[in-house]
């Protein structure tokens, strides 16, 4: 049996959401765009939000709109995807990287005060794997610090805490809708912000530096960060979809969970209390990880390593020259989770067959 790690659950609904825009004969940004805008900020509550082409765009515009520039530091996790901290370079500032906890690998600020300094602008909580960071304790690490809080909410559309969605606990919130996404247009980002201002200031930054289209006339500086009425057609079919996806996932996660429950070797990725979490991967720690992915491997399962901590990529090594908070030392949760962690296949057509068979595996290498 060949089982993926992610399949996109892309199917004749959307075909057809893409068919009825070349009927209609719009493609560009267009009604379709504006109505997944008005359904997204019915889905989090944010005042405001605006598109752009990816996660990464999403974020960079955010930080833009903050005023992140070159000069600048942002705090961000060791343990995340590269876009989180390459979206503050494309700024020209710099990332300085924190360590995550070894309960959901979310953000970890209990040793976080020395990293502040006369430079430091903003920090980027990552709602990481589908659920959300202790966000109490970042705003009060904010306010102590009077910092800006961006969330890389990426991973986390559909995602709530203590009743709020991902992305609103802060100045702005930044999504992705790539095709491993929980809602996905295959490529897409997205930002939201309650501030008023922020929301001119992005609407100038994605828009050519104007608010119109259609104008020669640019008074700011500003890019082109449009998507497409195409992207917008499918992610409204997706949002559709969103309460059936979040049951779908949690229920995938449950018989993870109830079938590997006896073996005292794994360790499952716990939310907070509060979260209502839509598992963006099935997260497990466990000794011998990599010889039990070649072992998965070989039975036809795909399975992936958490994220590769951020202080340890080639690129990032610079940061190190004149800290003495950047090495290995300060960073033991986000190193203990690349060697343990394992992401197990979740998406909405995994069948129960298949998640039995990569138990089933897994139990016959521990065994
Ligand atoms: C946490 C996180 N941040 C940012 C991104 C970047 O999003 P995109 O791939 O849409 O640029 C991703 C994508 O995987 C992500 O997981």
């Amino acid at each position: 049996m060949k089982v993926p790690q992610m399949s996109p659950w892309l199917g004749k609904e959307e075909y057809k959401a893409i068919e009825s825009c070349f009927k209609e004969n719009w493609l560009t940004e267009g009604p379709k765009t504006k109505q997944f805008n008005e359904k997204l900020l019915k889905l989090t509550k944010a005042r405001f939000g605006v598109f752009a082409p990816n996660g990464t765009l999403a974020l960079y515009l955010g930080l833009r709109a903050l005023d992140i520039g070159p000069g600048d530091e942002v705090i961000v996790p060791d343990f995340t995807f590269y876009a989180s901290a390459t979206s503050v370079e494309m700024t020209g500032a710099k990332p300085v990287f924190v360590d995550v906890n070894r309960k959901n690998f979310q953000i970890d600020l209990k040793n976080a005060d020395r990293l502040v300094n006369k430079k430091t602008k903003a920090i980027m909580p990552v709602h990481i794997y589908g659920t959300i960071a202790d966000m109490k304790s970042v705003v009060r690490f904010a306010k102590r610090h009077k910092l800006k809080i961006i969330e890389d909410a990426c991973q986390a559309v559909g995602v709530h805490r203590d009743g709020k969605h991902a992305g609103t606990f802060g100045e702005v919130g930044c999504f992705s809708f790539f095709a491993d996404k929980t809602v996905s247009t295959v490529e897409g980002g997205y930002v939201i912000t309650n501030d008023e201002k922020l929301y001119q200031k992005l609407l100038f930054l994605r828009n050519q530096g104007r608010i119109d289209r259609g104008s020669f006339i640019h008074p700011q500086i500003g890019y082109n960060f449009r998507i497409t009425d195409i992207h917008s057609a499918i992610g409204l079919v997706q949002l559709r979809k969103l309460p059936e996806i979040k049951k779908i996932k949690n229920r995938i996660l449950s018989i993870y969970k109830k079938q590997l429950a006896k073996l005292s070797e794994i360790t499952f990725f716990e939310p907070d209390a509060g979260v209502e979490m839509i598992p963006f991967r099935v997260c497990i720690l466990v000794d011998k990880a990599h010889e039990l992915m070649s072992f998965m491997r070989e039975k036809g399962i795909e399975s992936r390593t958490f994220f590769y901590p951020l202080h340890r990529q080639p690129y990032f090594k610079y940061l190190q020259k004149g800290r003495k908070d950047q090495d290995d030392k300060y960073f033991q949760n986000a190193i203990y989770g690349y060697e343990h962690g394992i992401c197990l296949p979740i998406f909405p057509t995994l069948t129960d067959r298949q998640i039995l068979y990569v138990c089933d595996t897994i139990k016959d290498f521990y065994e």
